[in-house]
């Protein structure tokens, strides 16, 4: 008990995010039990509305809309929002490690902050997104794909990795607050 609550606070501070990679090769097969939509001010302020009592990210997806930079795509059921998941085509800062991505790689997208709606998990919505993000940066012309998952977050590893993504390097980080002081980019 006494050790799972100090590992539960040394996580507070020390970030272990792993990195996925996939090269984009292939046509990808969409999964057509759902629908894809790219997010707009309204559509977001839609699917907030739907699962107030869960999370709401409105302010910053709309913050992110704004910027070309990334793309804020949404799975939906019908008239049910599933979930969102995001890509981003340029230099993206990881605010949970300090890292960037795509910094000196500019034929990569990285998908980040996926988010499956509770009601909606464990019904391949994720893996779906997965899909539609690989092949969306296909019709974009970019050659791969790489994703940061702290550590333990099986569900999201397995999605990824069913998806033809490689675990390639982890990430460490000390996190104090706001500051973070970035440990080691470890290769493997
Ligand atoms: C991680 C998350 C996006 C997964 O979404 P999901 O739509 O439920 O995932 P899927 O239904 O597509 O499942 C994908 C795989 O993960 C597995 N999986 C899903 N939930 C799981 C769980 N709680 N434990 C273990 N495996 C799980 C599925 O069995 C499936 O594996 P399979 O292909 O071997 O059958 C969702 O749990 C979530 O939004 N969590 C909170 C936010 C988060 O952690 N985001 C990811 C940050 S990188």
């Amino acid at each position: 008990m006494i050790k799972r609550i100090l590992k539960k606070i040394v996580n507070q501070f020390y970030i272990v995010e792993k990195v996925y990679k996939v090269d984009l090769k292939d046509k990808y097969t969409i999964d057509n039990a759902y629908d894809y939509l790219v997010m707009d001010i309204s559509q977001i302020n839609l699917m907030f509305e739907e699962h107030k009592t869960e999370v709401d990210y409105s302010d910053v997806l709309k913050q992110r809309i704004e910027d070309h930079n990334f793309r804020t795509f949404a799975i939906k059921k019908g008239n049910s929002f599933c979930g969102f998941f995001n890509i981003a085509f340029d230099t993206c800062y990881d605010n949970i490690t300090g890292y960037y991505f795509n910094k000196d790689n500019k034929d990569n997208i990285h998908l980040f902050h996926d988010y499956t709606f509770k009601k909606w998990r464990g019904k391949g919505v994720h893996k779906a997104s997965i899909i539609y993000r690989m092949q969306y940066g296909i019709k974009n012309n970019k050659k791969s794909a790489t994703t940061a998952i702290v550590k333990n977050n099986i569900a999201s590893e397995k999605s990824y990795l069913s998806c033809g993504f490689k675990h390639v390097e982890s990430l460490i980080a000390l996190k104090f607050f706001k500051i973070k002081i970035k440990l080691i980019k470890r290769a493997i």
